[in-house]
């Protein structure tokens, strides 16, 4: 925790144009200063900095924001770690909370054993580079397979020389500790014997987001079908493999600029990207991808390609694959490889244009690379035409985004030869399963909460459950605050005025009562709401620059949170309208679906209570509550009927 008031020296101190100036080239323009915009990919600037107001706008991308989401935006850090870079900047010294001594342990256990990967990076980089038996065994063979020297440098390569503990005796003479050289697994000790992990093997060092080693791949030279092509570090404090992707320290900066990213396999295969010039590239390391593998690259962009193995296995990760990433919103496409080839071969065959030219030509979505492939089989058998529909139906269904599932929809539609309409009934069929079970779900969470004694009530304890849908509408708001969605017509004076998403988000909220539990999310609304008036009210600037490092925290997060952004495929592969012009569609949706949650839950309570007054015998009671419950459920019916659903009694 960074204190309020350090939180406001450095607010004043981060002066927006020095820190922009540190990444971008600014030219003055009137009282403005223009660049070319760091996020995204363009050839004339629309990248305004405001001295004045103290912040930036790219009227290409749409960001915007302060020194601290500039920061956080561009090194892709949380809040407080952009604070903390500002301090740094600034010589700001800051004052954190009090650690508890088992926090403090854990951390400098942590720091420790990033500290002794560094060393272990650099020595068997200077190993590979500078040593006789680097250069003749391990440089040699990078050479051979065509590496290039600035990608070993790029990607600091290395080798680590063969015999048993050469590593780990000038890892100990240094002064580095055995302890950590045995839990990040650089040292394999027994209780008779030491041994390096890698001896003999070309390294491959994996950075983290910052850039810090936090573990290493160790590839054999030889072709013995006995010894593992590769080692890895083992699970450590440090290296969650899971949670880790080859290259996305390398890659970030252009997964950002080219909002897309590329999946391959392994290291070899992130090499050989980048040695042709494409850089947005990283690799699930031989596991099969994991959701927190696909929530990394999505905080950089909602856009993958995967580029598998031209086999089997290859084709079957695809397309495990390709659900997986629905699933979590995110556009997918494959780039199906020749048989036989991998990423990192099928690169070095061709030119670097050739594989740009390649990959433009034979990208295709998700839809056609599953159909093109199980058509195959299918032939002219309608039964096995009808389990491929409803196979593609089933991951049409899991994408949350309604536009983007219209999209697809028409697309399956015209590839399969299939109405419409009835790709229609078969997804709802399986959105109302998995809707009854939620609230099957639901609903037992809240008789257990019930059966439970009373908890004395504290703000923290609360657990929100409209969590999702309210970061969802204070984003909106907040970033749209004064767009008009629509004109409308006065009752009173018949006047027509404009309708902003402000003024629409929060009267249909006020009309309704609807109030959080987040007292983030209270103060949020009704600050806004008493602004409404107020034309100079820059809801960004204000809650970002919050003086509740809470609030202001919530905000700067929600706004980073580029994947909610997404922009969409069309059919040609061009994107088409982003979220900003579909505002009049999105928000009224966003708005009824949380009324009905809302509904839901207040019907579950309802129902709650009715078995109670039952029980007792309060008669009174039951029948308010049983006309209360009438109510809702009409309320209910509407809403599920503006929603599209059909309603389940
Ligand atoms: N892998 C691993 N352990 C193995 C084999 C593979 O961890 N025994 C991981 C590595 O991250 C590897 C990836 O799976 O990069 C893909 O494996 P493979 O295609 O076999 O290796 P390549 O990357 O093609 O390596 P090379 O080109 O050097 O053969
Ligand atoms: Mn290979």
């Amino acid at each position: 925790m960074i204190d309020p008031s350090t939180i406001e020296r450095i607010l004043d101190s981060a002066n927006i144009s020095d820190v922009v100036s540190e990444f971008v080239t600014l030219k003055k323009r009137g009282v403005n200063q223009l660049g070319l915009c760091p996020f995204h990919n363009e050839k004339t600037p629309s990248f305004t900095v405001s001295p004045a107001k103290g912040i930036f706008k790219c009227f290409g991308c749409g960001k915007g924001g302060n020194s601290v989401n500039f920061i956080m935006e561009l090194e892709q850090l949380s809040y407080p770690d952009a604070l903390r870079w500002l301090a740094k900047k600034y010589h700001i010294e800051i004052d954190e909370k009090e650690e508890t001594q088992e926090e403090k342990l854990l951390k400098d256990e942590r720091e420790s054993m990033m500290i002794v990967s560094a060393f272990a990076q650099r020595y068997f980089s200077r190993y590979l580079l500078n040593e006789n038996e680097g250069r003749t065994i391990g440089l040699s063979y990078l050479r051979e397979r065509g590496i290039r020297d600035d990608i070993i440098t790029k990607f600091e390569l290395g080798f680590c020389p063969e015999g048993n503990d050469l590593f780990t005796r000038a890892a100990e003479k240094q002064g580095y500790k055995m302890e950590f050289l045995e839990k990040t697994g650089l040292t394999i000790k027994r209780d008779d014997w030491v041994r390096d992990r890698f001896g003999g093997r070309v390294i491959f060092p994996v950075h983290n987001v910052a850039g810090r080693v936090i573990a290493f791949g160790g590839r054999t030279l030889t072709n013995d079908k006995k010894v593992a092509k590769y080692l890895n570090s083992p699970e450590s404090d440090i290296y969650h493999k899971g949670k880790t992707l080859y290259g996305i320290y390398q890659a970030k900066r252009d997964i950002t600029r080219l909002d897309k990213c590329y999946l391959v396999e392994g290291y070899t295969d992130v090499l050989s990207f980048h040695q042709a010039g494409i850089e947005n590239v990283v690799a699930s390391s031989g596991t099969s991808l994991t959701i927190d593998q696909i929530r990394l690259i999505r905080r950089f962009s909602p856009n993958i390609t995967i580029v598998y193995d031209g086999d089997e296995a290859g084709i079957k990760a695809s397309l495990r694959g390709i659900d997986m990433v629905l699933e979590e919103g995110i556009n997918v496409k494959v780039l199906p490889l020749p048989r036989g080839e991998d990423p990192d071969s099928f690169a070095r065959s061709m030119s670097a244009g050739q594989l740009t030219e390649y990959i433009k030509t034979k990208e295709t979505d998700f839809i056609k690379f599953k159909t093109q492939l199980l058509m195959e089989t299918v032939e002219n058998d309608p039964v096995s035409k009808a389990r491929l529909v409803n196979e593609i139906v089933h991951s049409i269904s899991v994408i949350p985004d309604t536009i983007t599932r219209t999209i697809y929809i028409k697309e399956c539609s015209r590839l399969m030869d299939v109405q419409e309409a009835v790709l229609y009934s078969e997804i709802r069929k399986i959105q109302n399963k998995q809707s009854e079970d939620h609230t099957r779900k639901e609903l037992q969470e809240l008789q257990i909460q019930a059966s439970k004694p009373a908890a004395p009530v504290t703000e923290k304890k609360i657990s929100n459950p409209f969590e999702t849908e309210e970061r969802e509408i204070i984003r909106i708001l907040l970033k749209y605050y004064h767009q008009v969605m629509f004109n409308i017509e006065d009752e009173t004076t018949h006047e027509v005025k404009p309708c902003t998403v402000g003024a629409y988000v929060l009267s249909e909220l006020h009309n309704d009562g609807l109030i959080s539990v987040n007292h983030r999310v209270r103060n949020i609304l009704l600050t806004s709401e008493e602004n409404l008036d107020n034309k100079d009210f820059d809801p960004i600037r204000y809650f970002t620059q919050h003086p509740d490092s809470e609030i202001s925290q919530y905000a700067s997060n929600l706004l980073a949170e580029k994947y909610t952004e997404s922009k969409r495929w069309s059919k040609g592969g061009a994107f088409i309208e982003s979220e900003g012009e579909l505002l009049n569609l999105l928000v009224p949706k966003l708005i009824q679906e949380y009324k009905l949650k809302n509904v839901k839950m207040m019907l579950k309570k309802l129902e709650h209570q009715i078995n109670e007054a039952n029980k007792n015998n309060e008669t009174e009671k039951l029948m308010e509550l049983m006309g209360q419950h009438m109510n809702l459920k009409k309320i209910l019916k509407e809403l599920s009927e503006l929603l599209g659903f059909r309603t389940v009694n």
